[in-house]
């Protein structure tokens, strides 16, 4: 199968420029003026933009958390990215406290395999570190190809490891050229906070956001840049909200650190006000929604390169899975759905309102996620011999964000009414058509497994 995609505007995270794409097989072979070939399909991409597949290395599909499970699972949560325009995801296996990673590995390959329409990988969650563990990283670096260890500095009892067994793990990642990455959020201070608001019958959304203050996101990250120094490893602190946190990763650059930041596109866009709401649990995440001095703060962070990648962390669940906290905001299954409306809203908000750069868009969207974790140039660009995942994106096209026509398994959205300028239209992933006139073509099972290396993104 041959592709030929005639005349759009190409833009990477370097260059921005009018030309033909050409395409065999499951990757790019030629670009340039007035390509000479002859392909079995023609997309005519004038007046269009050519990106690169968004890359999402934060979402959560078919994951068990707080007595449920998040409601996409692979095969839907992947179309309904591919319809974004995100070609690859990084889904997070959970090993089980007392368990394997190597069964936590196999439980998530039943979940993914033969059902995943995207690409895909994993980042190991590390919630039992031990000597066993150590050998368990070691062999997912080298043999798997997973190169990132996420941890959790918060869900005391079911996920948090502590910071003696978090500097551990650091070594030992560090000796095998992987990446440590992290939830930081101070658990001790929420659960306390938690407690208090519950002790004082003050059980509404809106104190979910007030047990979970900046102080608890900003300590932790500073904490977590500091063991990171200590260990001389690198690091990355996922779904950043908030001024504090960023400052302490502004700190942690003057002693030329390694700590990659991942902000999300609810908090670029999204504010605390919300808890207020009647409906506020649709919005229940940790770390919450912040306030709009955060929302600038993030934007500048973008721009100054102290952010390097914007995900989702697409968590989502239905309104029923929603109403489990309906009268104790504590039993709220914590996330949202959002994997669908990235690229669309990071180019509505950051690039259409003048707040980023094309280039910078595809640099957060998709590039420094391809390098941080270890998969550039194969993916995250548009070169000759890089895989086809390519979004054909019209700029001009104006759409309102609703829950009746997006392709996540939740009944509600998070923006919902929301007016977005600019609409995925066209999606190539590894030289197929995947998304056309607003229809998935691939099937269950096209998705790959992508084997990552080492991270290659200097900072
Ligand atoms: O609220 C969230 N973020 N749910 C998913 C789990 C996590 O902490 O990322
Ligand atoms: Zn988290
Ligand atoms: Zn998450």
């Amino acid at each position: 199968m041959s592709i030929l995609i005639k005349n759009g505007r190409v833009v990477t995270a370097e260059s921005d420029y009018i030309a033909d794409i050409y395409v065999e097989g499951e990757s790019i072979v030629a670009i340039g003026k007035d390509l000479p070939y002859k392909a079995d399909k023609t997309i005519n991409a004038r007046n269009k933009l050519v990106f690169p597949g968004g890359i999402d290395p934060h979402v959560h599909l078919d994951m068990p958390f707080m007595g449920t499970s998040s409601s996409d699972d692979y095969e839907n949560g992947t179309r309904a990215a591919l319809f974004g325009g995100t070609t690859m995801v990084i889904d997070f296996i959970l090993q089980t406290q007392g368990d394997t990673l190597k069964n936590a590995l196999k439980t998530w390959q039943a979940k993914s395999e033969g059902k995943a329409i995207g690409d895909y990988s994993y980042h190991m969650a590390v919630t039992d570190f031990n000597k066993k563990t150590a050998k368990e990283v070691i062999h997912m670096i080298e043999k798997e190809g997973i190169t990132s260890f996420k941890t959790f500095m918060a869900y005391k009892g079911a996920l948090m490891i502590d910071d003696g067994q978090m500097v551990q793990l650091m070594k030992v990642v560090r000796d095998h050229g992987g990446l440590v990455t992290v939830h930081a959020t101070n658990g001790d201070m929420i659960d306390s906070l938690i407690a208090k608001h519950r002790a004082e019958g003050k059980l509404s959304p809106l104190y979910h956001y007030l047990s979970q203050p900046e102080v608890t996101e900003a300590e932790a990250s500073a904490r977590f840049a500091d063991m990171l120094d200590y260990a001389s490893c690198p690091g990355y602190i996922v779904h950043m909200t908030c001024e504090g946190a960023l400052n302490a990763v502004r700190n942690a650059t003057t002693r030329n650190q390694k700590v990659f930041v991942e902000t999300c596109t609810q908090y670029l866009t999204l504010d605390a006000s919300l808890y207020k709401r009647k409906d506020g649990a649709k919005w229940v995440m940790s770390p919450p929604l912040r306030e709009k001095k955060d929302q600038v703060a993030l934007w500048s962070g973008i721009n100054h390169g102290l952010v390097q990648v914007v995900g989702t962390d697409h968590c989502p669940f239905t309104w029923k899975q929603k109403q489990m906290g309906k009268k104790d905001f504590s039993k709220i299954p914590n996330g949202h759905p959002a994997i669908e409306h990235r690229m669309e809203l990071l180019f509505s908000e950051g690039v259409g309102k003048g707040r980023i750069s094309l280039n910078k868009f595809v640099e957060v969207s998709s590039t420094n996620a391809a390098k941080i974790f270890g998969m550039y140039p194969r993916k995250g660009t548009i070169a000759i011999g890089a895989d086809a995942d390519l979004v054909i994106f019209n700029p001009r096209t104006r759409h309102v964000l609703s829950h009746k026509t997006h392709h996540m398994n939740a009944d509600y959205s998070s923006y919902e009414g929301f007016k977005v300028k600019g609409k995925t239209e066209t999606v190539l992933l590894r030289g197929q058509v995947a998304i056309d006139k607003n229809k998935c073509h691939l099937e269950a099972g096209y998705g790959q497994f992508v084997k990552r290396g080492k991270t290659s993104l200097t900072i």
